[in-house]
């Protein structure tokens, strides 16, 4: 594993050797985090996102079978859902039901999904309605312990993309949108509301990822069309768990340990 420490271009990336390496390191951190929730006696309130990343995760975390505890501290959202039913293969909720949530013992009122069944907007106001009763909020927002993302090849993060850039300044807690390729419609929270999140993890994997990696993490010159280089917590941490082929291009002029 090497790390980024707070260079000024890159603070808060790690580069790890393949996902195996950024699994163990992603489930320590999560572990941490809900110890300490467990300790203070709190709940912690988890944003999942969508993708095959997050969900390659969650599948190797089942597979350590330590999955047997009390997890009533535990709430569960999504960042976005694709307007299909849980059932659909597309579903970000039925993936990780399937991949994790079936085999822990978290009380059915702590999973928020979007229900990607109902209609779009209706859904998107119902969602709405649900993160503004959230018990933490900040700048009129829901604050989030934490938010886990992805990125898009053209930049994308949850469900907001190039094409919509009015999504990064919207007041608005959640929205629907649309695929600008494949047309589907979703549902998506706002840039505001990832950005009033406590810590902020964006998880990246594969060469794909690697160029769009290099143009929205860099510092110095931010693009204004890429909506995942506007991620940038207003009061929280951000942190780039990225594997090598993703972070390759993202090694020159760094400084590792
Ligand atoms: C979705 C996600 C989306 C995803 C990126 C990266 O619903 O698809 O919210 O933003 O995180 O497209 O996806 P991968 O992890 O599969 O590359």
């Amino acid at each position: 594993m090497e790390s980024i420490v707070n260079s000024e271009n890159h603070p808060g990336v790690t580069i790890f050797r393949d996902l195996d390496e950024m699994s163990v390191a992603f489930f320590d951190f999560l572990d941490d985090e809900f110890h300490k929730a467990i300790v203070a006696g709190r709940s912690y309130h988890l944003v999942l996102s969508g993708g095959s990343t997050p969900l390659w995760l969650f599948q190797k975390l089942a597979s350590l079978k330590h999955l047997k505890m009390n997890w009533d501290f535990l709430h569960l959202y999504w960042g976005d859902e694709r307007c299909v039913p849980p059932e659909d293969p597309q579903s970000n909720f039925g993936n990780i039901w399937s991949a994790i949530i079936r085999y822990i013992d978290i009380p059915e009122e702590n999973v928020h999904r979007i229900m990607g069944e109902n209609d779009p907007d209706t859904e998107a106001s119902r969602y709405a309605g649900i993160l503004k009763k959230y018990p933490v909020q900040e700048n009129g927002m829901p604050r989030f312990d934490l938010v886990l993302l992805g990125v898009g090849e053209d930049g994308h993060t949850a469900s907001i993309f190039p094409d919509a850039l009015h999504m990064l300044e919207t007041d608005e807690i959640c929205y629907t949108a649309i695929h600008p390729e494949s047309g589907q419609k979703r549902i998506s929270v706002s840039m505001k509301v990832i950005n009033n999140a406590k810590i902020i993890i964006v998880l990246a994997a594969g060469s794909s990822k690697a160029e769009i990696l290099r143009k929205v993490i860099q510092k110095n010159k931010k693009p204004e069309n890429l909506p995942a280089s506007f991620i940038n917590p207003s009061n929280g941490t951000l942190k780039w768990f990225v594997d090598k082929k993703a972070g390759k291009k993202l090694k020159h002029g760094m400084s590792f340990f």
